[in-house]
């Protein structure tokens, strides 16, 4: 569970810092939900914008850094994630990156936040259900930002020594409860 709430996490700070993403991604849930509050796996498909957001954050925080299959070698998710080799501006929050175009010219294993092959993450499908479904809930009704003083103003900061896990220095965030 520990993964899932970075993941969450982490997507809670790129929203509260791009704006206009927040913004685009509530425009669509209100337009596919309507007054409905949890999504259904038919409207979750729809969200494509969403889906985009969501592939993109797991890129840039990959929640587990690292994977340490029993073999000597060790494979840097965070690094192949960061890599301009395969990324155009790695560094930068660009949802459409996952535009479907975009996905097929990329190279195969350049995203690997469940992992791959035989020892994929089982919970894959479970997570990404589960952060449509806390997004879709939250963003209906909060406006979420960064608070002015907040250490994470510059860039997110992180902590990934001595673990395979990706850990973030205390985060603050404001949630303002929309009234349209
Ligand atoms: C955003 C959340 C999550 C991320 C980023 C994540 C990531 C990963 C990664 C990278 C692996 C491969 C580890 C390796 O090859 O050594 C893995 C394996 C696994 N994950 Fe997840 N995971 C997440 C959530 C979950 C959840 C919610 C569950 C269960 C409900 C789950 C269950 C598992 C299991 C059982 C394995 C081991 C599969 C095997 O070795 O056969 N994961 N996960």
């Amino acid at each position: 569970m520990k993964l899932a709430a970075t993941a969450l996490t982490t997507i809670l700070y790129v929203l509260a810092t791009h704006k206009d993403v927040q913004r685009k991604a509530r425009d669509e849930i209100l337009r596919v939900l309507g007054d409905i509050l949890t999504p259904t796996i038919d409207q979750q498909r729809e969200l494509k914008y969403l889906n985009m957001v969501i592939k993109e954050n797991l890129r840039l925080y990959p929640p587990k850094s690292c994977i340490l299959p029993k073999t000597p070698i060790a494979i840097n998710i965070y690094g192949i994630h960061h890599s301009p080799k395969y990324w155009k501006d790695p560094e930068e929050f660009i949802p459409g990156r996952f535009e479907n175009e975009n996905d097929e010219k990329r190279e195969q294993y350049t995203w690997l936040t469940f992992g791959s092959g035989t020892r994929t993450c089982l919970g894959n499908n479970f997570s990404l259900i589960q952060q449509r479904v806390m997004l879709c809930a939250l963003l209906r009704k909060y406006e979420v930002s960064l608070p002015a003083d907040s250490i994470h103003q510059d860039k997110l900061h992180l902590d990934h020594f001595n673990s395979t896990l990706t850990r973030i220095q205390s985060l603050h965030l404001i949630f303002k409860r929309r009234t349209e």
